[in-house]
């Protein structure tokens, strides 16, 4: 490979990890990282170098800060907060849209049908193992009542943390399950049978947009499996599996 060959990668990692700076509050590029997501400099100041990130230390920081959210509305009607689950060191993330009845009870995302699906999907169709090889969690932490879509002020008072749990991670590609998951991460309304199966990027992460599981399940037509497992072969490509 020549060296110009791998510059667009090395200027995406570049990007990323300036826009990580910028996310905590740095001016300048430190010789050595601190890190602080808590609240308080003092109790929870580490030094990093970037290659020793304690990823899963660093997540359950984003997690203390959360704590037990009352930002938005969604807290009124929970049972439990639900951050996300699987290994903090996958290179793949699928994002969803927030916890239904199986998952506001249990804590943990996509335990309930549409959650079955997903694994289906990870474990059979990509031949990974869910709990090893990725990392799911959804762009609101609590259930919306009746399992309505997420209204954009509650999207936009957790969307920080989602936003944390990403630059902790910094995975090799992310996956939005849906429309609410692709538009919250583009930033805009994203018609989701338009652009499902289409390469973007997120803070210099590869993003893929597919269909939610559960639109999956409503609509279960030979032409929509069909979309998601192409959609997944992609990304098992950019992964090298
Ligand atoms: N649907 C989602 O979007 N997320 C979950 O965690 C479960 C169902």
């Amino acid at each position: 490979m020549k060296p110009s060959s791998k510059r667009p990668a090395l200027l995406r990692e570049l990007k990323n990890y300036l826009l990580f700076l910028k996310d905590y509050g740095y001016t300048e590029i430190p010789q050595q990282m601190e890190l602080n997501l808590g609240a308080s400099k003092e109790t929870s100041k580490r030094v990093l170098s970037p290659s020793t990130q304690n990823k899963p230390g660093l997540l359950q920081e984003v997690r203390e800060e959360l704590g037990d959210c009352t930002r938005c509305r969604l807290s009124e009607g929970r049972n439990k907060i639900v951050f996300g689950s699987g290994n903090p060191n996958a290179d793949l993330v699928f994002v969803g849209e927030g916890p239904g009845k199986d998952e506001d009870e249990q804590g943990f995302p996509f335990v309930g049908r549409a959650g079955k699906k997903l694994t289906e999907i990870i474990e059979k169709g990509m031949g990974l193992n869910r709990e090893q090889d990725t990392y799911i969690c959804n762009i609101v932490k609590c259930r919306p009542p009746g399992n309505r879509d997420p209204e954009a002020d509650e999207i936009a008072a957790c969307k920080p943390f989602l936003l944390k749990q990403l630059q902790v991670i910094r995975p090799k590609v992310i996956v939005a399950l849906g429309k609410p998951a692709s538009s919250t991460l583009l930033g805009r309304n994203v018609p989701i049978t338009k652009e499902r199966g289409t390469w973007h990027e997120f803070e210099g992460i590869k993003l893929m947009l597919t269909f939610h599981p559960a639109y999956l399940l409503r609509f279960y037509t030979l032409e929509n499996r069909k979309a998601v497992h192409d959609d997944m072969k992609k990304v098992l490509e950019v992964l090298g599996k």
